[in-house]
């Protein structure tokens, strides 16, 4: 059984933490769900991560759709969210058209939106339809060329508008709400204000939640992570030298040996070249 938004919910009311990252393809998901991660965001920032773009904006549906389908199959109990791409979900109608492409096709259980208040009579009504919604807030990246790629609200009236925005979020019935580059202390504020799931990502430890993307965390970027995130391991040095010595073995011919190989009887193989 697939965890669901209630147990989640649950996890906020109890005080346990709840550990969120993002996959993008079965083997993510797959190993995500070994380690028995609760929830997968299959995030729009797999244009950047995984396709190189600079930006999420050219992420469209059917990208989302793909990757989401892989890592729908490649778990069975965490809760899988995915992001609606960029202009998507402009109007009502679009949103429903494009939650319903998402849900049907690759069998999320949840979507994130970015926005406040503008966007929650969208997201009332795709909660009403029975999809359920996960809010972001603070940095949202679909907008980066109007917010730019830094901390967002730390002035008093920003602030002020963020908190309107996740209260407008909670009463149209988004289930949690993931907040990007916020103060430390404004994201604990909100937390401790809103009835459902705080997920941060750069908003310090006071959230009910972490959410961090895969390529950070694990070090499959050459050079440094970003400020927000912590790396675990360095897997990307770790593929590389397995490369480099995939590589030399090629050149030296000590790849492949017998034990990579298959045999066949000399009488079938002179008869075969006519010897
Ligand atoms: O697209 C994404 O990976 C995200 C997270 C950074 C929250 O939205």
């Amino acid at each position: 059984m697939r965890i669901t938004v209630f147990d989640i919910q649950a996890m906020k009311e109890s005080g346990q933490r709840i550990a969120m990252l993002t996959a993008y393809d079965h083997p993510s998901a797959a190993l995500a769900e070994r380690a028995e991660v609760p929830m997968l965001l299959v995030g729009d920032s797999l244009g950047m991560v995984v396709h190189g773009a600079d930006t999420t904006l050219p992420v469209t549906l059917d990208d989302m759709i793909r990757h989401a389908r892989a890592v729908v199959r490649g778990s069975s109990r965490a809760l899988v969210v995915a992001d609606l791409p960029f202009l998507t979900y402009a109007t009502e109608g679009d949103a429903i058209a494009s939650a319903r492409r998402v849900m049907q096709e690759a069998g999320v259980q949840a979507l994130k939106l970015e926005g406040g208040i503008s966007i929650a009579p969208t997201v009332r009504r795709l909660t009403e339809l029975g999809v359920p919604v996960m809010g972001h807030l603070g940095l949202t990246p679909q907008a980066q060329h109007t917010l730019g790629l830094r901390v967002q609200a730390r002035q008093a009236e920003a602030a002020r508008r963020l908190v309107e925005d996740a209260l407008a979020l909670q009463d149209a019935g988004a289930f949690a709400l993931v907040l990007e580059l916020v103060p430390a202390p404004l994201a604990a504020a909100v937390t401790r204000r809103l009835r459902i799931p705080v997920i941060g990502i750069g908003a310090g430890a006071g959230c009910d939640g972490q959410v961090q993307v895969w390529h950070d965390l694990l070090g499959l970027f050459p050079g440094k992570s970003p400020r927000h995130a912590k790396r675990y391991a360095d897997i990307g040095t770790a593929i590389e030298e397995a490369l480099r010595a995939y590589v030399g073995d090629v050149r030296s011919g000590a790849f492949p040996t017998v034990a990579q190989s298959s045999g066949m009887d000399p009488e079938e193989l002179s008869r075969a070249l006519g010897g």
